[in-house]
């Protein structure tokens, strides 16, 4: 179907992202979760379960931003070649938002209080960036990604090593998200210097530390 989207269509659409994202459990994924029913964990004691809730919630939080991010940057982004393949993109980050809900709640978890106030965040940068061009959006995206995925690395390493099912989902992601930075490079994406490499770091640190116990 390829009609144009009236502007109310365009909020309700909108309105229904915000509400799949932030809403637990509303987020329907197009593949099944990497952590399949033969992928049992060893047994965990209190502690390492709740560290490894603390990632999956920095985990789910991070791709509640990518939701915002694409969000923000479909609303003023042209990208006209590209569209398609960033919805896929946006579809893949869907499927990592809903498999890190259902891990928070195998872990007897939940997803972070703070996670509205990211979104609002993360959709007015993708928004600002998509207004000031196509190639400084697309640039966001990949360097972002990379710093996903330099996180997912180090939550892999820090994970419980019981904790089979956490990493099963992460090592999926690993492999998502380093072809998303490399579609937008290939679009077209800038590549950022180190100063605001810097500050995007610093954005993330206070997010999972937060993050983590809230
Ligand atoms: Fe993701
Ligand atoms: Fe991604």
């Amino acid at each position: 179907m390829n009609r144009t989207l009236t502007r109310t269509d365009q909020l309700i659409h909108q309105f229904d992202t915000v509400l799949r994202t932030l809403v637990p459990h509303a987020a329907q994924p197009s593949r099944p979760s990497p952590a399949t029913p033969e992928i049992v964990d060893e047994p965990m004691d209190d502690d390492e379960r709740r560290h490894a809730a603390g990632l999956m919630r920095i985990n789910h939080t991070g791709e509640v931003c990518a939701q915002a991010l694409y969000q923000g940057q479909g609303l003023t982004a042209k990208l006209p070649e590209v569209r398609g393949q960033m919805e896929e993109a946006a579809q893949e980050e869907v499927d990592h938002l809903a498999w890190c809900d259902e891990r928070l709640q195998e872990l007897h978890d939940r997803p972070s209080l703070l996670n509205p106030l990211f979104y609002a965040a993360s959709f007015g940068i993708g928004a600002v960036a998509g207004a000031v061009g196509d190639s400084v959006s697309l640039g966001f995206v990949a360097a972002t990604e990379e710093q996903v995925g330099k996180h997912l690395d180090k939550h892999l390493e820090t994970l419980p090593s019981g904790d089979r099912r956490s990493r099963a989902v992460l090592k999926q992601m690993v492999i998502d998200e380093a072809h998303h930075a490399q579609l937008a490079l290939e679009a077209g994406g800038a590549r950022f210097p180190a100063p605001v490499k810097a500050g995007m770091t610093l954005m993330s640190k206070v997010m999972t530390s937060s993050v983590y116990k809230l």
